[in-house]
Formats: structure tokens, C-alpha cells, sequence
């Protein structure tokens, strides 16, 4: 039987944690870390995470703004903000809520980010940094997984690691940090033959690939530590996972339930990242 990883309560303790490194950052320097959210455009999911990370950073003392555009402006327009947040001192994180609207060129909106305010990691520079372990961020959901792990005790070294799915976000940077944990680490994506003889093999499975339910019970090694990064929306509203939870929880021996395991995760590492570039940029 599984235990369960509780993304949700290691969060709070985190989250407390970071509240008092930014009350005794208030103190020492007169005033709070900022984070700038940039949304273009209406996607309603989008709309839901902005307002979340707002929230977070409310709780921990981090000042916030959101700025809105509507989903018509121009590139030059988003470029013209993100170089003027650049060049603002006051602020000291700022993320492009992403996906972007069609013809924006995402990648050549992120990288007009200044590496030191680049708090998702997504920039090139970033991204160089985190593939050779020179790095001051992480990208927050492989950085959130890689907490809960610590955190719930689970070494990483000289592990079988399977992460399925290579998205930049995710998948990517998540085997990258496994491997700087000593993990021995495979990256299955849609093109991988056999995919069950490799998830078979993991001692932690990493699911990154949005299919509802898609890892089964006779895809797992008995005794496997599943990571769930999935948030899939059923018909009926309700949120579930990569992992067939249920199906697996006997055989397993830890899971990360949805919601309330990876998810809740993802924002704190955000406003840890905005903490650190705010003391990078004293
Ligand atoms: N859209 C979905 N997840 C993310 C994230 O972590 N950062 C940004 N900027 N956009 C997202």
C-alpha cells in the first residue's frame, strides 16, 4: 500500500518557511520582493493560475501586480513592457503567463526576460544554467517535485528514474534534476517503443505527459514511487491525474495525489524563486 505524498501540506510548511525569510528580508531592506504576472489575452485557465500565484504571494508578504493585455496587442507591445520591467528596479520577478495567444513567438518572448528576473527558468540562459548545475533557478514544478521527494525522504541516487513525457517545461528539466541527484534517468515520450518495459524498470516514475489515468498498475514496478505532474479537467469539472491512482495505490510505495501532490507545489517553488531574485538583485 502506498503512502501518500502530501504536496499540500509539505507546501504550507514551505510556504511558512518562505514567509519568514521574506519577513526578515522586509527587515533588513525596507521593503518586500515583487513579482510582475504579465496574461495576454482571456484563456480561462490561465485566468485561474494567475489568480492563484497572486494570492500565494500575498500570503508569504511577496508584493504583486498582474498586468493584463488584451489578447489582440501586438509583440512589440509585450516587448516594450517586459524590457520596461527589465529596467524597473522595483520589480524583481516577472513571469509571462503562458500559453501565449497564436502569433506570439513564445520563445522569443521569454528570452527578452533578463535572466535575473526570470523566475519560471524558461529563458535560454536559465535553461543553460539548470543542464550544467550552474544555476540560481529552477524551473518551479521539476524544482516542486524534487522538494517533495527530499522531503518525504525518498534518496534519488542511484535510482531508475523513468520521466514520461520531454515537454520543456517539465520533462526536460525534471531529468536534468534527477540527474544532478545521482538518479539513473530515461525520458519516454509518445515515439518510445515499448513504453511499459521502461516504466516497469523505474523505482520513481515521473508522469508529465497529460493523458488521464494513462499510468496502470501493470505498468509499474511493485514498490515504485509515482509522481503524478498530470492535471487533466474531467467531463464533470473535477481534476485527476497521469496516474491511474487508485489502480495503482496497493502495488505502489508512494504516490502523489491530484489534486493536492505536485500541484500546490509549483507556485511555492515560484515564490521561492522571486525570494532569491530578490536577494540576487540587493
Ligand atoms: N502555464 C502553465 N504553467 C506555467 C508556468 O509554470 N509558467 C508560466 N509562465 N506559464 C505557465
Amino acid at each position: 500500500m502506498a503512502a501518500i505524498i502530501d504536496g499540500k501540506a509539505i507546501s504550507a510548511q514551505i510556504r511558512e518557511e518562505i514567509k519568514e525569510e521574506v519577513c526578515s528580508f522586509v527587515s533588513k531592506h525596507g521593503k518586500a520582493p515583487s513579482l510582475t504576472v504579465v496574461i495576454v489575452g482571456e484563456d480561462p485557465a490561465s485566468q485561474v493560475y494567475v489568480r492563484n500565484k497572486a494570492r500565494a504571494c500575498a500570503q508569504v508578504g511577496i508584493v504583486s501586480d498582474v498586468i493584463r493585455l488584451p489578447a489582440d496587442s501586438d509583440e512589440d507591445e509585450l516587448l516594450s513592457l517586459i524590457k520596461r520591467l527589465n529596467e524597473d528596479s522595483g520589480v524583481n520577478g516577472i513571469l509571462v503567463q503562458l500559453p501565449l495567444p497564436d502569433g506570439f513567438d513564445e520563445k522569443k518572448v521569454i528570452c527578452a526576460i533578463d535572466p535575473k528576473k526570470d523566475v519560471d527558468a524558461f529563458g535560454y540562459e536559465n535553461v543553460g544554467r539548470i543542464l550544467t548545475g550552474d544555476y540560481d533557478f529552477l524551473p518551479c514544478t521539476p524544482a516542486g517535485v524534487m522538494e517533495l521527494l527530499r522531503r518525504s525522504g525518498i534518496e534519488v541516487r542511484g535510482k531508475d528514474c523513468v520521466v514520461v513525457g520531454r515537454s520543456n517545461i517539465v520533462g526536460k528539466p525534471m531529468a536534468a534534476l534527477l540527474l544532478h541527484e545521482n538518479g539513473t534517468v530515461t525520458v519516454c515520450h509518445s515515439k518510445t517503443a515499448d513504453l511499459p518495459s521502461h516504466t516497469r524498470r523505474a523505482d520513481i516514475l515521473v508522469a508529465a505527459l497529460g493523458r488521464p489515468g494513462f499510468i496502470k498498475a501493470d505498468m509499474i514496478k511493485d514498490g515504485a514511487v509515482l509522481i503524478d505532474v498530470g492535471i487533466n479537467r474531467r467531463e464533470d469539472g473535477t481534476l485527476t491525474g497521469d496516474v491511474d491512482f487508485d489502480g495503482c495505490f496497493e502495488k505502489a510505495s508512494a504516490i502523489t495525489p491530484v489534486p493536492g501532490g505536485v500541484g500546490p507545489m509549483t507556485i511555492t517553488m515560484l515564490l521561492k524563486n522571486t525570494l532569491k531574485a530578490a536577494e540576487k538583485q540587493i
